[in-house]
């Protein structure tokens, strides 16, 4: 049955780790979408990096935050959204994002997310204890909104060009279905 829902753009959710920016940046390249990063726009509006964000306002700014981000992408086409991990956990914010885009998510297990990201330390979400309790805390949390996506993917065992291979068919055919 033919959805007539628009898609002009590409949105990749999940948690942190899952490779919407390194898929992001593929998927772009390959399709000649633009390419945008919520919280690379959270930081430019805000005027300071993530972490310092939610060290000076608290989490519950940061949310407001993506969530007026997330109200500009309306107007946007030919662009591949790279979202914050959260962003998809507000309703309303997944809902706008259907507004316009095709919406996938990348799965991976909390082990291999874990694996991914430790060596790296700008997450505030990630500075605890137990990293990956809290990662496997979030997953359990935040899967059922994330699988409210147009296509799941699953990264597991792919590399970053295999995944945005896939994203890429998914996405053409979702387009053509629509033409
Ligand atoms: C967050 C994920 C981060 C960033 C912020 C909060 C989350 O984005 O938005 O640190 O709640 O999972 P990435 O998923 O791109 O790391």
């Amino acid at each position: 049955m033919t959805d007539p829902r628009p898609i002009r753009n590409l949105a990749l959710i999940g948690l942190m780790g899952a490779g919407k920016t390194s898929v992001g940046r593929w998927v772009a390249e390959r399709l000649h979408f633009s390419l945008l990063d919520t919280d690379a726009l959270i930081e430019e509006r805000v005027g300071k990096p993530i972490a310092q964000i939610f060290a000076e306002e608290g989490e519950p700014a940061f949310r407001e935050y993506e969530r007026r981000v997330v109200e500009e992408l309306g107007h946007l086409t030919d662009t591949v959204i790279s979202t914050g991990g959260g962003l998809p956990t507000q309703e309303p914010n997944l809902a706008s994002l259907k507004t316009h885009s095709l919406v996938v998510y990348l799965w991976a297990s909390p082990e291999k997310l874990w694996e991914r990201v430790r060596g790296q330390k700008h997450r505030p979400l990630l500075h605890d204890a137990d990293p990956l309790e809290k990662l496997r805390r979030l997953l359990a949390a935040r899967d059922p909104f994330y699988r409210q996506a147009d296509i799941l993917v699953n990264t597991e065992w792919r590399s970053v060009a295999e995944v945005a291979q896939h994203v890429i068919n998914q996405f053409r055919m979702a387009v053509a279905d629509r033409r």
